[in-house]
């Protein structure tokens, strides 16, 4: 299976980060593959959404290291950690409401470079690349749309176009699924898929268990900010100490 065959992009060695005397990461420890999809489920509050914001470099680590590509990450500020092809999603969308779903896809690569230093610019390149972002991720229809307007569902398809739009090679999504109508979530499954299948490593905070089952090859499991478990899908399902946890909650 490709598991064994791919390099380790992202590591984390006995990773702990407290917040006054409650351990939100405690030792934690797990690796992701590249060309991966990786889930990162637990009961709330069991540190998923602060690995992520130690991983991207929103906050610092107290113990362990983070490496991305055998670079050690601790102590780099987001935006070097971004520059090095790590981007984010957070809990709720962000995205900005008065542009349109199109606009929006074009805010990231207007930052980039000279171009990006003339205010309106639009290159037919780069008009090009958002439409067939949008298209990608069957909201062609929308391109035109104030996402203000949007179906939830729909804004964060687009929050998810905007990040890809800058070539991640990894991608931390934080709850991508919550929230979203059914058949938005078969758009935002397939599109992954065919993401990773393009060569991009997902890494995945939900709590939508069939989401995660259906396109995570690995699956990793957090409990009081450690890692109690992972494996593939169906090891994960049956494992004991897993149900525990989350009925434990
Ligand atoms: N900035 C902070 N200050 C104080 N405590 C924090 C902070 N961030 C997180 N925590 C605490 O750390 C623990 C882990 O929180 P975290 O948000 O990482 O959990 P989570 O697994 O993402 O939960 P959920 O599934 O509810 O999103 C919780 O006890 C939380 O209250
Ligand atoms: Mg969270």
């Amino acid at each position: 299976m490709m598991m064994s065959v791919n390099p380790m992009l992202l590591e984390l060695d006995g990773v702990s980060k407290h917040y006054g005397g409650v351990a939100a990461v405690d030792l934690c420890s797990f690796s992701v593959a590249e060309r991966s999809i990786t889930g990162l489920i637990g009961p709330n509050g069991s540190g998923k959404t602060t690995v992520f914001n130690l991983i991207s470099g929103f906050s610092k680590p107290d113990a362990g290291q983070i490496r991305f590509d055998g670079k050690v990450l601790n102590g780099m500020a987001p935006g070097s950690i971004y520059r090095k092809g790590v981007s984010r999603t957070f809990q709720m969308a962000r995205i900005f409401p008065r542009l349109t779903a199109l606009e929006n896809l074009m805010v990231p690569v207007r930052r980039k470079g000279l171009q990006g230093l003339i205010w309106g610019y639009k290159g037919v390149g780069e008009v090009e690349a958002a439409r067939e972002m949008l298209h990608k991720l069957s909201a062609s229809h929308v391109a035109d749309e104030l996402v203000g307007r949007l179906s939830y569902g729909q804004r964060r398809l687009v929050e998810l176009g905007t990040l890809m739009m800058s070539h991640p090679r990894m991608v931390l999504l934080d709850e991508p699924a919550a929230g979203v109508h059914h058949s938005v979530l078969e758009t935002l499954s397939r599109y992954i898929l065919d993401a990773q299948g393009d060569g991009v490593t997902f890494v995945i905070v939900e709590h939508n268990l069939n989401f995660v089952m259906d396109i995570c090859h690995h699956v990793v499991v957090l409990d009081r900010g450690r890692t109690i478990a992972e494996g593939a899908p169906d090891d994960i399902v049956d494992d004991q100490v897993v149900v525990d946890a989350y009925l434990g909650d």
